[in-house]
């Protein structure tokens, strides 16, 4: 999630093409308890797996046990049966002496072209201990390994510390010593859960572009580069040769490469939308055919990405948008056989939330989606420090109730709640 729009034009027409020929993806033998993928569907232990989640990237930062008990109760409680999470946050430096007074998580400290592990109980112990716990309450993860945005120290620290300033967001894809130290802390992450249960799979970044949010794109990432195609393949790859049961996936918005996308007018101009033209990096059809992406993932904030065309009057509408682009992915999923996750979304106002979150879960429902995780769970009567620990970026926890950037909502807000906790029980239903 990044609440942060680029292009804002007006949608005129939407039509699919190129699409890839239908193929069955079978079944791998898996241990028991691990969620794998048959034709085309969620599988544990013989049965069909489809589930409402969560996204919840400040669980690891909780100082306390008893507040991670608690949020993973909250989450079972509501039917939630899979959590993602994030597996980095790394820090520069600089900020390391306030790391350590405030408490603030961290796994890798940046001061040099080497990242240094922190393997202790404010570092990956925490992660250890959120693993864990999701285990008791019967829930799994999806870790994430890096960040394409700044926030909690993603792929912009690599790039910073050793490329240095004047490089460009896709040398992180590109370059060989950043590979390198990137696949050095996945495989330290990998071999950390390799045998859990716990873990639902492994996602190689969060919502990879050619560009990030404080360094522009490079000329060599641009449609039909296959810059990002290329990564996904090579790190899905490294990931499947660490670790042969887990499910590995992009963490990607999910845009696509299409031949003819959408056109768009902005003050009487036509250009082409990003989602669906290459511009941002992903080709989310040849992506998921990749041998090693096991699922397809996709998010949707269509009142943040497109806010010009969201006003009274305008043809345009959040939820209009938003089925479109589910059914655009559906679609696709289904031509290649892979399970599809609606793994983020969000819009602001309680309203708002109530009637088009309605929508758009029925939809995911009726239209075959197996997971549908909303942008954000929020969880209240948390203990820490008194209820007013500034995590980070303005995230705090606020007289106990989780970090809310907007889209979060709560379990005293039973009109948005009850959505998920009905979806959850229709889920379950399709998991026998
Ligand atoms: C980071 O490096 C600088 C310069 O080498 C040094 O002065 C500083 O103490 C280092 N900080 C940490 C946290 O290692
Ligand atoms: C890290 O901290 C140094 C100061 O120690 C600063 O110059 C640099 O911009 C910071 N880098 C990032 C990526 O935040
Ligand atoms: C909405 O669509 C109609 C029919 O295509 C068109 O005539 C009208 O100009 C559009 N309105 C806006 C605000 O774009
Ligand atoms: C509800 O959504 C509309 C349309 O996107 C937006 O203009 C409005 O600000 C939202 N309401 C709140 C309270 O966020
Ligand atoms: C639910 O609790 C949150 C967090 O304390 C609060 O911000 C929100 O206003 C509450 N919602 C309602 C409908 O009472």
């Amino acid at each position: 999630m990044r609440l942060c729009a680029f292009i804002s034009l007006l949608c005129l027409s939407s039509f699919v093409s190129g699409r890839n020929a239908p193929h069955s993806e079978r079944k791998r033998a898996v241990p028991e308890g691990f969620v794998t993928t048959n034709h085309g569907q969620f599988e544990l232990d013989g049965k069909p797996f489809n589930f409402v989640g969560a996204n919840s990237y400040w669980l690891p930062l909780l100082t306390t046990s008893d507040d991670v008990e608690k949020t993973f109760l909250g989450m079972r409680d509501q039917g939630v049966k899979v959590v993602r999470t994030w597996g980095f946050n790394a820090i520069n430096g600089s900020e390391l002496a306030g790391a350590l007074e405030s408490g603030l998580t961290y796994y890798q400290v940046w001061n040099s072209t080497k990242f240094v592990l922190n393997e202790d109980s404010q570092g990956l112990q925490r992660l250890d201990n959120v693993v864990s716990t999701a285990g008791k309450y019967g829930i799994k993860m999806i870790v994430t390994f890096t960040n394409n945005w700044i926030g909690y120290g993603g792929s912009d620290l690599y790039i910073n510390w050793m490329l240095g300033s004047g490089a460009t967001h896709d040398e992180f894809f590109t370059n060989e010593n950043i590979i390198s130290a990137y696949q050095s802390y996945v495989k330290t992450i990998v071999n950390r859960y390799k045998t859990s249960p716990s873990i639902f799979a492994w996602e190689l970044m969060n919502e990879a572009r050619c560009l990030s949010d404080t360094i522009p794109a490079g000329p060599n990432c641009v449609p039909g580069s296959e810059t990002l195609n290329t990564w996904y393949s090579r790190q899905s790859d490294f990931v499947r040769s660490l670790d042969p049961f887990h499910m590995i996936t992009t963490g990607g918005e999910g845009q696509f490469f299409w031949e003819n996308p959408p056109i768009l007018w902005s003050n009487g101009v036509a250009s082409t939308d990003y989602n669906f033209n290459g511009q941002a990096g992903e080709d989310f059809d040849k992506t998921l055919s990749l041998p090693n992406i096991d699922f397809g993932v996709y998010h949707m904030y269509p009142q943040t990405w497109y806010p010009q065309l969201d006003f009274p009057g305008s043809n345009f509408t959040v939820q209009g948008w938003g089925l479109g682009w589910m059914q655009d992915h559906i679609q696709a999923a289904k031509a290649i056989g892979k399970p599809l996750v609606l793994e983020e979304f969000g819009i602001s106002g309680l309203k708002n939330k109530s009637t088009v979150y309605k929508e758009w879960v029925d939809f995911a429902l009726e239209s075959g989606h197996a997971g549908v995780m909303p942008w954000q769970f929020g969880q209240l009567g948390l203990t820490e420090d008194g209820g007013n620990r500034l995590i980070k970026y303005a995230d705090m926890i606020l007289n106990g109730a989780s970090p809310n950037d907007g889209n979060t909502f709560y379990a005293n807000e039973t009109s948005i709640d009850d959505i998920f906790i009905n979806a959850a029980k229709v889920m379950a239903q399709r998991s026998q």
